[in-house]
């Protein structure tokens, strides 16, 4: 059990694991999307370029998908912990807005959102539903495209060092469901190491990144965050 006082700053970066409990399926692992659907038609700019309806639609299946699931007892944890510690930060690679759903205010979305669209010309907004609102721009005309890092697309660099900057001065860091292979993933527990964190993976599973942490817990991310953060004795204070 992890006593949250003794840290200063608290670092939860999460993947498609953290998300697999409630309901939404991974990316790689099994039952993953990437096995279903080939990313290159519906993940990508040329794909939207190509089709923008069908990439679209293919997201609104991901919408509803997730508008079905719940966050679980994991989500609470972090969420609780946030209001009783100022240090408490998420680091997601998620899209779903789980975290937030769940009330965690201080979240960074590494991959950007489900619930945003973006005009080339009249930029970013927010769009929460099963469906989009438009495909269109009311203004431009211009098909509006999910607000996500797609493959092949330059990540955030904003957002990117604003990561960094929580992850480079935490000193606790705990990654749950997530392979780590996709870039910056790979390099977020050598970053907190270097401010001699305590670095924490929880994945039922090994991956590629394993042998950097401290410890593994190999376990679910909602019985394994009860366990460590006491989920009860949170909720009642
Ligand atoms: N609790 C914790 N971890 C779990 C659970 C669970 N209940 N169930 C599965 N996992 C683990 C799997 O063992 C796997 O290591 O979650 C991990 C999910 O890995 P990926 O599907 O590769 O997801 P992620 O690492 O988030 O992918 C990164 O790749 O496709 C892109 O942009 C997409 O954000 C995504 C990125």
């Amino acid at each position: 059990m992890i006593e949250s006082g003794k840290f200063k700053n608290i670092v939860f970066f999460t993947g498609a694991g953290m998300s697999a409990e409630s309901g939404v399926p991974t990316y790689r692992g099994k039952g993953g999307i990437w096995h279903q659907y080939n990313w290159e038609d519906y993940a990508c700019q040329t794909a939207f370029d190509r089709d923008p309806e069908k990439v679209l639609k293919f997201h609104e299946l991901r919408r509803k998908a997730v508008l079905d699931c719940k966050p679980h007892a994991g989500h609470f944890v972090i969420s609780e912990l946030e209001k009783q510690h100022p240090g408490v930060f998420v680091v997601t690679q998620n899209i779903d807005g789980m975290h937030q759903r769940a009330g965690s205010q201080k979240v960074i979305e590494l991959h950007g959102s489900l619930w945003r669209v973006r005009c080339p010309n009249h930029g970013i907004s927010e769009d929460i539903g099963e469906t989009f609102k438009n495909y269109k721009c009311e203004k431009c005309s211009s098909w509006l495209r999910p607000d996500i890092i797609w493959f092949e697309d330059m990540l955030n660099q904003e957002v990117i060092r604003e990561a960094m900057a929580v992850i480079s001065t935490c000193d606790l860091f705990i990654s749950i469901g997530t392979s780590g292979v996709v870039y910056p993933a790979a390099g977020f527990p050598t970053i907190a190491k270097d401010n001699d964190a305590n670095c924490i993976e929880i994945n039922p599973e090994a991956s590629p990144m394993s042998g950097m942490y401290d410890e593994n817990i190999r376990e679910g991310a909602g019985s394994a965050l009860s366990k460590l953060f006491k989920l009860n004795a949170l909720r009642r204070s």
